[in-house]
């Protein structure tokens, strides 16, 4: 019987085709591939393994509620890529400071950043999460890298990645010559290629966001979802959908999987705290993986992965999916009277 291609047989022959892929930079992609498959198990059994899926009634660095699969999860990716000698440090959405690999493992020349697991508000309700990584090459030979080497825009990145634990494990990664999408083979414990160059169509009729913030939203996001909820009477003349799982990884896995466009946008009510999702852990890496599938990604007013981090947790926001749509939605932040957001108490673009 033929088998599909496996991840590794993928990671091979990109290395044979493309002088930007090297061995440590495959290898990182199956050492996070193989982390995801332990979080995958882990999220499967759920409540059989004790009580991996509780609150603990603590706050993470980024002040929301943290759950003991956000620890376990941060730990299993941790525990794949500290020894290997292909990374020199790594940065993670749960952890405050950047963390160097330990010191009895030699020094790689990449860097990784990670946010283990996505949408944790959707683990108690066995809904879909996920975990997003965000490979980058280092920028000087300190022994140990300090926060700045991370700081880079997002169009810099050498791979991204996430997995999606819904009904089955979706493993989805670029590394920057197309998008690609495998699927978990519980039985032999593969991901097997199943979508080679995913192509996000440029149209939609399909929106994801969460409508109940929509009073603190900008001026061009109100004017973008009231047309889309115009519908055929409207000036965009046709209905649309709206779906929303309240998983960023998964919410934009479905603009990837049958396009549409997902927004989680500014929202005015916080002068400090201007979006929720993190640039780097986040955007940066769902940018990448959206443009490399032929859609496109913006924080609102320009292209997300043109960014300039200014701090590790750095919160932006992101409208990502169908090219024609976020076009659209960009160019109504650049149109007079409709880029004006009425509540905003002077925030700044980008
Ligand atoms: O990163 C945080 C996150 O869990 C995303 O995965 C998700 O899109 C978002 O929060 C949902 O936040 P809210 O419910 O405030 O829209």
């Amino acid at each position: 019987m033929e088998y599909g291609t496996t991840l590794g047989q993928f990671l091979v022959e990109e290395q044979r085709s493309s002088t930007a892929v090297d061995t440590d930079l495959a290898g990182i992609v199956e050492d996070m591939a193989r982390a995801c498959k332990v979080i995958s198990d882990i999220v499967d059994h759920g409540d059989l393994r004790g009580e991996v899926l509780a609150g603990l009634g603590a706050l993470n660095v980024q002040g929301e509620t943290q759950k003991r699969l956000d620890l376990i999860a941060n730990d299993v990716v941790i525990r794949s890529n500290d020894w290997t000698g292909r990374l020199a440090g790594m940065a993670s959405e749960e952890l405050e400071d950047v963390r160097p690999v330990r010191e009895d493992a030699p020094r790689g020349d990449y860097l990784l950043l990670f946010d283990p697991l996505d949408g944790s508000s959707n683990i108690d309700v066995n809904a879909s999460i996920g975990t997003i990584f965000s490979v980058l090459r280092r920028r000087s030979n300190a022994p140990v890298p300090d926060t700045s080497e991370f700081l880079q825009p997002g169009r810099d990145q050498a791979a991204a990645g996430y997995a999606v634990y819904g009904p089955s494990t979706i493993f989805v990664l670029t590394l920057g010559t197309g998008t690609h999408a495998f699927t978990l083979d519980r039985n032999l414990g593969e991901f097997v290629l199943t979508r080679r160059g995913v192509t996000i169509p440029p149209a939609a009729d399909e929106f994801a966001v969460n409508i109940a913030h929509s009073r603190f939203w900008e001026a061009p996001v109100r004017r973008y979802i009231e047309e889309c909820i115009q519908g055929e009477d409207g000036p965009r003349g046709k209905d649309f959908t709206m779906r929303w799982i309240g998983a960023m990884v998964a919410d934009c896995h479905r603009a990837v999987s049958r396009g549409g466009v997902f927004l989680h946008p500014r929202d005015v009510r916080d002068e400090a705290k201007p979006a929720k999702l993190r640039l780097l852990y986040e955007v940066s890496p769902l940018a990448f993986i959206i443009e490399q599938a032929g859609g496109a990604a913006s924080t609102g007013p320009g292209r997300a992965l043109d960014v300039e981090p200014r701090a590790l947790h750095q919160r932006l926001p992101l409208i990502a999916g169908a090219r024609d749509e976020v076009e659209r939605i960009t160019a109504y932040h650049h149109d007079g009277d409709a880029g004006a957001t009425p509540h905003a108490p002077g925030a700044p673009g980008g």
